[in-house]
């Protein structure tokens, strides 16, 4: 079965405020239909200049182990004494879910777009592809850590070293329902603006 013979799709409201990253995430990953409306929806991001700077390396099966390999010998350089533990906790990060997307950003040198909204873009990619997967059933978490920045992971999946990895983007259905989502009360961050602020002190 899949996610998305499971339930049809939430609605996009439904979906953006009960978004949530799962505990664990198992076999079956979205297939090859949900995957392709996974990056539709991500292509729909919003792009200053329409740049389409975003790219999805799509890692699953055995390529998992084998980015693995690339994550382990990046650490190995970076930190030449680090520990054998740590080395293979790294080694099974993408093992975590049944299919991972690197969305990269491509970044290109443009008068009117900065890198840092090439790489907004990306991100707003990213969450799409969240969101998506999550209306379609499935489910999916961002992770980035050090491997993210780094110039032997990024030649490794294609990228140049200017590029950007916004997210490793683990998919897959959630092992577990998800326990009762943590409060999200937007107050706190929300201001109406009327007009400069003082400078009074
Ligand atoms: C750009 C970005 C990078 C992230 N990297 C990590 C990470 O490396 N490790 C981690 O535990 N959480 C990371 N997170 C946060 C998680 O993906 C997640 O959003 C957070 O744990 C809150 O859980 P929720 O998604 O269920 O609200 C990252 C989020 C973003 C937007």
């Amino acid at each position: 079965m899949t996610g998305a013979e499971r339930t049809p799709p939430l609605d996009a409201i439904e979906a953006l405020t009960t978004r949530v990253s799962p505990a664990g995430l198992v076999p079956p990953a979205p297939d090859a239909s949900a995957l392709d409306r996974m990056f539709r929806a991500a292509v729909r991001a919003p792009d200053h200049g329409r740049l389409r700077p975003w790219r999805f390396i799509v890692v699953d099966g055995a390529a998992r182990e084998t980015l693995g390999d690339v994550l382990t010998d990046a650490l190995r350089v970076r930190d030449p004494n680090v520990a054998d533990a740590a080395l293979a906790k790294e080694r099974a990060k993408p093992l975590r879910a049944p299919l991972v997307v690197v969305v990269a950003a491509k970044i290109r040198d443009h008068r009117g777009v900065p890198p840092v909204e090439q790489i907004v873009a990306a991100g707003a990619a990213a969450q799409n592809i969240l969101v998506a997967a999550h209306a379609l059933g499935y489910g999916g978490f961002w992770r980035t850590g050090a491997a993210a920045y780094d110039e032997q992971v990024k030649r490794a999946l294609g990228l140049a070293v200017e590029d950007a990895i916004v997210g490793f983007i683990y998919l897959g259905t959630p092992s577990v329902a998800s326990s009762p989502l943590p409060p999200a009360d937007p107050a706190p961050y929300v201001t109406h603006w009327t007009g400069p602020a003082s400078t009074e002190t």
